[in-house]
């Protein structure tokens, strides 16, 4: 049996909408949450949604995954660029990793343009938005049913 989907938020993503809008976009962390769980439905799959600003609570939820979730949908955020625990966490879940990030982060600052969570991830997705996470989404679904 197919488990849920991780969809996981890093820090910050909690302000989706207010913060910096012009890189960001409008839609809200709730908006994410509501397409994710409408486009999974759509593909056969279901969505645990979270968001935490801190990095022991985003390395426990990925440590639980390996039992509890069928693949991880991830924006580390500014962890992406920093965290080495995130990466071996992910490392260690053995289940599918599909990285979405809603900015281009190869157009932006040079220090976000290397991702510890790229070098553990199946691939990435960025630069489309708030639709990343459910082009992320239809990727996971052919890993998972493939
Ligand atoms: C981000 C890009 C990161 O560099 C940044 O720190 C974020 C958001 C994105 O979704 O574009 O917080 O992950």
């Amino acid at each position: 049996m197919v488990k849920p989907v991780l969809v996981l938020n890093g820090p910050n993503l909690n302000l989706l909408g207010v913060r910096e809008p012009e890189i960001y976009g409008t839609t809200t962390l709730e908006d994410v949450r509501s397409a994710c769980t409408t486009r999974a439905e759509s593909l056969g799959l279901s969505v645990d949604f979270h968001q935490s600003n801190h990095e022991g609570e985003l390395v426990d939820l990925i440590q639980r995954s390996k039992t509890d979730n069928s693949g991880i949908v991830i924006n580390a955020a500014a962890y992406t660029h920093t965290s080495v625990a995130i990466m071996d966490a992910l490392k260690m879940c053995g289940i599918p990793i599909v990285e979405v990030h809603l900015s281009n982060i190869y157009q932006r600052e040079p220090f976000r343009h290397h991702s510890y969570v790229s070098s553990v991830a199946n691939g990435v997705i960025c630069g489309f938005g708030s639709k990343g996470y459910e082009l992320a989404l239809e990727a996971m679904e052919q890993i998972i049913n493939a």
